[in-house]
């Protein structure tokens, strides 16, 4: 199967390199267009960190990326909270530990959020047609923009359940969400601390031409 899917993205490349050589003509767009697919191809989810929290000014651009996701209307339905500062990780794991010690018995475990020195908290309306597909277009624009330069990260829906029971609500209460709002996921951020894992398989059977 692994094969059958390796050959199908090979003949899926060739044909596309192939039939729509128009399209990518210029030097420009060839550059572009395999850095693009770099990144997208080569971003894995990254579970283990390094403790340094990721650099601000890195992070901005990486935020900038995010909110120049389409979304519906462009009505922009997210808000996204950065956290670098170790004490709010620190108390927050000490309380997902509490709701389930296992966690802590991964080897090197430091925190909750796979290790992160650095989490965004992604949030959409309660109320909204399009605010979770927004902030998942928000979120991806946010961890391809990391990965090109070479920062890691991992979607955290686990956060969920954990920052809106009662013992997280002062930590909920500090990102500031508008009202009216519910937490989507978390995103891990940071420095890879050990080799990027092999991509998950994909079943490429899941999306084809209708004629
Ligand atoms: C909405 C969402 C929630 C996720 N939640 C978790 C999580 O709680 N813990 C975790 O380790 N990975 C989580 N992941 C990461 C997926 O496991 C990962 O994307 C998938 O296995 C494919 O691997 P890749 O990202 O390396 O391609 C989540 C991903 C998404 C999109």
């Amino acid at each position: 199967m692994k094969k059958f899917v390796k050959s199908l993205i090979l003949f899926a490349t060739v044909m596309a390199s192939v039939g729509c050589s128009e399209a990518v003509k210029c030097d420009d767009c060839r550059a572009k267009e395999e850095a693009v697919k770099e990144t997208i191809l080569t971003r894995r989810s990254i579970r283990d960190y390094k403790e340094e929290p990721v650099c601000r000014e890195a992070m901005a651009e990486i935020l900038q990326c995010g909110i120049y996701a389409p979304s519906a209307m462009n009505m922009q339905t997210w808000a996204v909270r950065v956290v670098d500062n170790k004490e709010f990780i620190d108390g927050v794991t000490a309380i997902a530990v509490k709701q389930n010690p296992k966690i802590a018995e991964q080897p090197g475990f430091r925190n909750f959020f796979r290790n992160a020195p650095t989490v965004a908290f992604v949030a959409c309306p309660e109320e909204s047609y399009s605010g979770e597909y927004d902030c998942g277009l928000l979120s991806q624009n946010m961890m391809l923009a990391a990965w090109s330069k070479g920062i890691g990260s991992c979607c955290l829906g686990s956060v969920v359940p954990v920052m809106n029971s009662e013992e997280a609500k002062p930590y909920l209460e500090r990102l500031q969400l508008p009202e009216g709002y519910k937490l989507l996921v978390g995103i891990a951020f940071g420095y890879p601390a050990s080799e990027i894992p092999v991509a998950p398989e994909r079943d490429a059977t899941k999306a084809f031409y209708v004629e």
